[in-house]
């Protein structure tokens, strides 16, 4: 059957994440093909770099299709049938503030985990949310995929805030996790393994591994995570990997799994199970905010830079990694009814037995044209329940600060998470977010 035409808008089209994708929806023509592809952006100048090159890389291989990069939501969400989100409210600068605040009380600085993954949340909500708006009146059947982060704390706010709304929010930890495992295994990519996992978004565990004819990996797989953690990938397939402080978290899943060899975690977990490790690893100088700008940022631009000026990108290193995939994946099953399985962001309403219907939880999913369904992983124990259930109270109280522009509600957050050790800490840390986000954040009162 010939596969209807889609149109796609890239929302956070100066990401440094837009080219890789853009890259994988031209490499997947046959699989997912596309009419038309623009990109959104409220930072034209940013936008303007990357879609220069884009512009480009889309004329040289798939005139076909029409490529618009434009600021004006009317223009960006109108005919659409995806929105791909990716946007970062605040920027990297702000990133960098999230993670060095707290490292300056001892307490984990981390883009998604703790204060700083707070912080950003405050920020994330109502940019979001706008993105929703403008597709919900441009073109109302279309579906969001989020990446946009934090997205544990985006998915409990759209699910308060735009409770009907066609919105996914999805992770690449996962999936990044699993391409990883299949190098270790010696299996071909990481669709080889059928997962069963559960947990929140950046806080979950595998509990089974099966490949395709049904055979257990999990007793293989736990042998080389208890001696390496997820390491032992550096050579290839990885990108995650060329970068030393992704090298330390995947050989910390080592550590991670001795407190449940029952399970296999997600790389997240250090945040929380050894943040004083991370905090002593840490230089508060020079956070991951830092490497970002200086490796991943500053690449990315000067080859869209390059393509641009030579007009040919026949040469390009701009590449498609699984995080481009697995977005593309995802569209691909919601418009053409695949029934792949997917882990995605959802309203747990029974997938995790013994936690409650409204927490937003990570899970394996059934995508097809009619939309997600998640699959139940049954009743969980109480180390993870226990785990869970505080976190899940930390992410619901800093949507309640941000409704309500709480001071008390956020203090509550901070001071309840895992990471934070007092009440006193957490208050002269969120003291200092305040100050540090006065343009993003609502006022508190
Ligand atoms: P980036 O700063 O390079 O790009 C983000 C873009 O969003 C910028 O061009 C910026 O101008 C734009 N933007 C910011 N606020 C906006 C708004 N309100 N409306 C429209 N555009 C806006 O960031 P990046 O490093 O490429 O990451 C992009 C996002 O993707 C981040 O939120 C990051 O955390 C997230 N991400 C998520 C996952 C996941 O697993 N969920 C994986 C990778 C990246
Ligand atoms: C993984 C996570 C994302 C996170 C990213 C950070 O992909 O799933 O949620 O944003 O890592 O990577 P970075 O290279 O920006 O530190
Ligand atoms: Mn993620």
């Amino acid at each position: 059957m010939k596969k209807t035409k889609q149109s796609v808008v890239i929302a956070g089209g100066g990401s440094t994440y837009t080219a890789g994708i853009v890259m994988m929806l031209i490499e997947n023509q046959d699989k997912f093909p596309l009419r038309q592809l623009k990109f959104y952006d409220n930072n034209a100048e940013r936008q303007d770099i990357v879609a220069k090159a884009c512009e480009v890389i889309v004329k040289e291989r798939a005139p076909e299709i029409e490529f618009i990069a434009t600021t004006d939501p009317e223009v960006a969400f109108s005919d659409v049938d995806f929105v791909m989100a990716h946007i970062r409210v605040g920027g990297l600068k702000m990133r960098e503030q999230d993670e060095k605040i707290p490292l300056k009380y001892g307490v984990v600085g981390q883009e998604t985990c703790g204060p700083g993954g707070m912080a950003y949340g405050m920020r994330s909500i109502p940019g979001v949310i706008e993105l929703i708006d403008y597709m919900e009146k441009y073109s109302p059947n279309a579906w969001m995929l989020n990446y946009s982060n934090p997205a544990a704390i985006v998915a409990e706010a759209t699910r308060r805030l735009r409770p009907n709304s066609k919105i996914i929010n999805i992770c690449d930890m996962p999936v990044a996790i699993k391409k990883s495992i299949a190098n270790i295994l010696g299996l071909k990519s990481e669709h080889e393994i059928v997962d069963r996992y559960y947990g929140l978004n950046h806080f979950g565990w595998w509990t089974e591994m099966r490949d395709k004819e049904g055979n257990d990996l999990m007793p293989q797989l736990k042998e080389h995570v208890q001696k390496y953690g997820y390491a032992a990938a550096e050579e290839e397939g990885n990108p995650l990997l060329d970068e030393t402080s992704w090298m330390d978290t995947f050989q910390k899943a080592k550590d991670v799994y001795a407190v449940d060899p029952t399970t296999v975690p997600n790389t997240y977990l250090k945040y929380y199970l050894y943040s004083d490790y991370v905090v002593s690893h840490a230089n508060p100088d020079y956070t991951r905010a830092n490497e970002v700008m200086d490796h991943r940022e500053k690449n990315v631009f000067a080859e869209c830079t390059r393509v641009a000026e030579k007009q040919t990108a026949q040469d390009t290193s701009i590449e498609a990694g699984e995080h481009a995939e697995f977005i593309v994946q995802l569209a691909g099953a919601l418009a053409y009814n695949t029934h792949e399985r997917m882990l995605l962001i959802v309203k747990n309403e029974g997938a995790i037995a013994n936690l409650d219907d409204d927490a937003m939880v990570e899970v394996p999913c059934i995508v097809s044209k009619r939309g997600y369904e998640p699959l139940c992983m049954g009743k969980i124990p109480t180390f993870q329940k226990g785990m869970i259930e505080q976190q899940v109270a930390v992410e619901k109280l800093v949507v309640d600060a941000y409704l309500e522009k709480s001071y008390q509600k956020l203090w509550q957050a901070l001071s309840l998470s895992k990471t934070v050790p007092s009440a006193a800490v957490a208050k002269q840390i969120l003291d200092d977010l305040i100050v540090a986000n006065k343009d993003w954040w609502p006022e508190l009162n």
